[in-house]
Parts: C-alpha cells; structure tokens; sequence
C-alpha cells in the first residue's frame, strides 16, 4: 500500500514521518522546493521536539519527498493537510486547498487504483460537499465514491507535542458516505491505532467536530482568564488553586484552565475566526463565541495596566519580553501573545529587548531592528526596569534574585505564575493572583 502526504506543516510533517517511521510506503509532497530538499536531508523546517528523529527513521525506510503532486498517481490513500488560514475579514480562505483539490483532480484521471483521499485540513461545514468534492469530480471526470473515497478526517495535534499525539490521537473522526471506501477507512485506522476511539459520521459533522473541539477549548481559557481577572482584584486570590479545585470535577475536567495572557497559535485565534463569520451566515448570533474572543483580545490590557501604573509614561521605558513562542517547545510565533504585547509596547515608544529560547529567527523576521535580542536571560534582563515573563518556558522557573540583580527597576510580570513560590527581591505582579495590600 502506497501513501502520499500533500502538504508538509505541522500536521503533514507529522504524519508523514510517524507513518514512515512505522515502515509504510509513503511520499510527503510539497510544493516548496526548499522545504523538500530540507525535509529530504533530515532536517525540520521547525522545531517540533522528537520530528527530527522520527523523521530521520522514516528516511531511514525510505521515505521520499517531493515537490512532484503527480506521485499520488500510484498511490492508494492520499491524506491532504495544506493549510487552510484566514483572509482578511477573519473568515477562512480556501484557496490552498481548492488548488490542491484541482491538482489532485487532475492526476487522479489516470490513476489507475481507487484511492481514498482523507482531507485532514480544517475548513467550515460544507466545504467537502460544496468546494472540494465537485473540484475532485470535474478535474478528474470520476465519482466520489464509486471510482475514488473521500473522507474528512480532521487532525487534533497540538504543536509541541505534535509526533506523540499523531502516533496516540484521543479520537479519529471519519466522516463521509457509508460506502466501501469508508470500511477499507475504518479497518486501517483500527489496525494503525488499536484502541482509539473511532467516529464515523458525515462531511459536515466532521468538519464541525474540529471547530468545535477548538472553540470549546478556548472557551475554557477565557473562562479562566476571566475569572483571574476578578481573582487580581482579591487581595490573596489565587486562580491556580481555583483552577486544580475545578478540574477535580469530573464534569470539567482540569486542562486548559491554565490562565495566562490569552491564546494565541495558528489554530484557536483563526478557528474562533472563521466559526464566529460562518455562524453569521448562519443567521446565528454567536455570542457566546464573540465574548470569547473579547475576552482574548482584552486579556493583554490586563499587562498594559500594570505597567503603566508602575511607570506612568511608558515611552522610553525599557521592558523585557521573555518568550515570543505563542507555547513552550515551538518557534511557532503565528498569532503569539506576545508578539501583539511587543507591538503595543512599541506604539508607545517602550525600548524592547526579547529572550525565546528557539523563537528568536521568527520574531526578527517580524521586528528587524525595532527590538533587541538577547541570547541569555541574564544579557535579556540586564539594565531592564520591567520583565514580563509570556511564555512557559522550563528555562524561566529557575529565574531568581541573582538574576534580576542587573535590572534597573525590578518589576516582575509573571503570566504564567512561574516564580510564585519563590522568595523574591522585586516588585512582583503576576496574572490571576490578587496582591496582598
Ligand atoms: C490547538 C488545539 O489544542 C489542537 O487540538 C488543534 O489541533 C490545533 O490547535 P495548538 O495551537 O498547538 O493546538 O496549541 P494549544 O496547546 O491548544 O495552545 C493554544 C494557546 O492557548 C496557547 O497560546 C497557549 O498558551 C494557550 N493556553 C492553552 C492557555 O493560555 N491556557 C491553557 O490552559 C491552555
């Protein structure tokens, strides 16, 4: 059995190296040259923990890549996972995809097997059955199926740990018609992963799944990131403890009630994006979602306050930014936090010097010489008068007094709550925890 990957991001890299590292036949296509030649040699274009090496094994199998789309011709099951981002009014652009649909189309005509083509993109309700499918059928001038499969099967990694939740997903969502195609489906996936749970349903419940996982889940942080908000208001709060006593509830369920600064990545901000456009077509008000993104949105007011009650007039001010990377463990900056916080900053003339341990090439990309970078925390926080810790990076717990000896005002504010154990020589504020008076 022969696979091809279209697309190789996040989740096609992913996919591609597991599925090569567990000895399938499988060729991972893109149509950045570059990235193929990179990808061929072992190399990640980012930095994914455990890719490198899982991606090295597959090689070692025989993986092959390449920027050539008419390898799917041989091939019996084609997964696409090209990007799906938005467009400027924050509704999903589907271009990519289309054209990939038509390509795919296209040399479909002469291939000879029928293969099953899974779309693992994200895209809105009804794009299988209105864009893709009918793209699929007139490029190639056969019927999905009777002569090839067509299967939503969206992806639920989460970067960071994107090669562990790709070889253990919590769930495979099939969703399509109830032909053959969709049992030769089910009895791969039931052999690739044994015990997971398997869902099949139709196109559009499928694609709704995925936004609805996703929204769900940043309904949980602004939730929580509400309620930190009040909890600073109270002297002695402490959201945490709030957070650990709500999880115990079954019902509830302790992840993503980590409060913080607000979400960021280049999945919840631009599905909240493209669900909230799609309900208004609907004809639904979605409410509830637009407080969400409210909530994410306002969330950076919450850092900008407190600095300008520390300071007054913020121009000319000297803040550091430790962690750009919009989570640990990546160099992802796509919609960070952080990155938003730098810019506010900068519209008010505050001199910047950032710190991320693997993020610092992507924020140079974006701010040249506008900013500062540092190689160390120590350099990061030297003639500092603000640090500002944004992402949870292990590197920032073992921060301590020796380290901000250096700063030349020593307010510290802490999003994530790394350092609230620790007895500590600075002016210390942190995100969900009410200051004793
Ligand atoms: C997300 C979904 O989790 C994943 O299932 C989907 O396939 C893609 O989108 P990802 O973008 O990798 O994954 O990041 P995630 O770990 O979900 O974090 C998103 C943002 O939420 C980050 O900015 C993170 O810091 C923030 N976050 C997460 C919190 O602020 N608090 C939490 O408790 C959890």
């Amino acid at each position: 059995m022969k696979i091809a990957i279209i697309g190789l991001g996040f989740v096609g890299l992913s996919l591609t190296s597991v599925l090569a590292s567990k000895g399938f036949n499988i060729v991972g296509i893109d149509i950045d040259k570059e990235k193929c030649k990179k990808i061929s040699n072992g190399i990640s274009p980012f930095y994914e923990p455990d890719l490198e090496k899982t991606l090295k094994k597959g090689l070692k199998n025989g993986l092959k890549i390449s920027d050539d789309i008419s390898l799917i011709k041989n091939c019996d099951l084609l997964f696409v996972t090209v990007g799906t981002p938005q467009d400027t009014n924050g509704a999903i652009d589907l271009s990519i995809i289309k054209k990939a649909a038509s390509t795919i189309g296209k040399n479909l005509k002469e291939n000879k097997k029928q293969p099953i083509i899974f779309i693992k993109s994200t895209v809105i309700p009804g794009t299988m059955k209105n864009d893709i499918l009918p793209i699929l059928e007139n490029n190639s001038k056969k019927k999905a199926g009777k002569d090839f499969g067509l299967i939503s099967n969206p992806e639920f990694l989460q970067e960071s740990n994107a090669i562990n939740d790709t070889k253990f997903p919590h769930a495979i969502v099939l969703g399509g018609y109830q032909t053959r195609f969709m049992k030769k489906a089910k009895k791969f996936f039931v052999k690739l992963h044994p015990n997971t749970p398997i869902i099949i349903t139709n196109h559009q419940t499928a694609e709704m799944i995925k936004y609805a996982n996703n929204s769900f889940l940043a309904t949980k942080i602004s939730f929580i990131n509400q309620l930190s908000n009040i909890c600073q208001k109270i002297p002695g709060a402490n959201v945490d403890d709030i957070a650990k006593t709500m999880g115990l509830d079954p019902r509830i369920g302790g992840l993503f009630l980590n409060a913080g600064p607000g979400y960021g990545g280049s999945c919840l901000p631009k599905d909240m994006k493209a669900l909230i456009n799609f309900a208004k077509i609907t004809g639904i008000k979605p409410v509830l979602l637009n407080a969400v993104e409210e909530v994410n949105i306002k969330q950076l007011d919450q850092i900008i306050s407190i600095t300008k009650q520390r300071f007054g007039e913020l121009s000319g001010k000297r803040i550091t930014i430790l962690g750009t990377a919009f989570k640990p463990n990546t160099d992802d900056i796509r919609d960070s936090i952080a990155i938003e916080l730098i810019k506010k900053f900068l519209n008010r003339k505050v001199e910047i010097t950032i710190h991320d341990p693997q993020a610092i090439k992507n924020t140079r990309n974006i701010f040249g010489d506008k900013i500062r970078y540092a190689k160390s925390i120590r350099d990061a926080l030297s003639k500092s008068q603000c640090v500002v810790i944004m992402t949870q990076w292990k590197q920032y717990e073992k921060l301590n007094n020796n380290e901000f000896k250096n700063m030349t005002k020593k307010i510290v504010i802490d999003c994530r709550r790394m350092l609230v154990k620790k007895q500590l020589d600075v002016d210390y504020y942190a995100i969900g925890l009410g200051r004793e008076k």
